[in-house]
């Protein structure tokens, strides 16, 4: 049996697309046929991602400038899919600030700035998502919301990051209790440990410390296309009888709390 998605009637936004796990989301969008908006505050990554998803995959692709924690320019965003694209119908919350250290450390500002991300950020970009498709003729629209399996663990020098990425889950089913009626499905998806620049550095740096790698029942840390797949599954017809689920892939890391050490 071949399954091919064909996203080409859809308009997917995606925050934190110009580098790591939400680049990956972009192109794998993009090779489903959909047009893109990527968005996250440095011009030059959305810019050349964007660039690169057009020459690429032959979409229409737009970067816009944003920074998650203005809510006019969340608004923006929205309103500039619109004028682009028509109403998008699919957001991708994939941007998220992690900053780690020991919980007695740890600055007011340094919380501020990962529950206005990943939380208030997300939803009020969410919110904005939800009133589109609602004011739309569009039928049905999807909210994929990028969780970590640190939710889940208690995992060192992750406290508050694992605190917002819980709120994430809860906001997540709450969203898609709310949205149903809308015909909007709101799920998350909730990575272990991904290989991109800045974990590959942590990796390098204190992998021993704070990794046993060995015990990743898969036998290996994950790849951006590998939590691009699983939005690709959610925000395709394969997914259109589940919502307010959160999917883990992490490689098995969690039944057996293995990785962190
Ligand atoms: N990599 C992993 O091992 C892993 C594991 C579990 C979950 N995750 C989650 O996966 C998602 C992607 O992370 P990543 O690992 O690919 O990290 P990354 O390379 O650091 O990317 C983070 C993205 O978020 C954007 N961002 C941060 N603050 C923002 C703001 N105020 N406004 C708009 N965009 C903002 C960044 O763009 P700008 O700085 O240009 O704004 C960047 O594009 C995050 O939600 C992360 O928590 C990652």
């Amino acid at each position: 049996m071949t399954i091919q998605l064909d996203l080409s009637d859809d308009t997917v936004i995606v925050t934190g697309g110009g580098r790591g796990i939400g680049e990956e989301i972009v192109y794998a969008f993009a090779e489903a046929g959909a047009d893109v908006v990527v968005a996250a505050r440095s011009e030059d990554e959305i810019s050349r991602v964007a660039e690169r998803a057009r020459t690429e995959f032959d979409v229409g692709a737009a970067a816009v400038p944003t920074n998650l924690v203005d809510r006019d320019e969340i608004a923006a965003l929205v309103d500039a899919t619109v004028d682009e694209f028509g109403t998008p119908s699919v957001l991708v919350n994939n941007a998220g600030a992690n900053i780690a250290g020991p919980p007695l450390d740890m600055t007011a500002d340094e919380v501020d700035t990962m529950f206005d991300v990943n939380v208030r950020g997300l939803f009020l970009l969410s919110q904005e998502f939800g009133r589109a498709v609602r004011e739309s003729s569009l039928e049905s629209g999807r909210i994929l919301n990028i969780s970590s399996v640190v939710a889940d663990l208690g995992v060192p020098a992750m406290t508050v990051y694992a605190g917002t990425k819980s709120a994430v889950r809860g906001l997540t089913k709450g969203m898609a209790a709310e949205l149903a009626p809308d015909g909007v499905t709101v799920n998350s998806i909730s990575p272990g440990l991904v290989r991109i620049e800045r974990t590959e550095q942590v990796m390098e740096e204190h992998g021993d410390e704070l990794f046993d790698f060995d015990r990743i029942p898969l036998g290996r840390v994950g790849k951006p296309r590998d939590v691009a797949n699983a939005c690709l599954f959610f925000a395709s017809d394969l997914a259109d009888y589940v919502t307010g689920e959160d999917l883990l892939v992490d490689g098995g890391v969690e039944f057996t709390a293995g990785l962190y050490k």
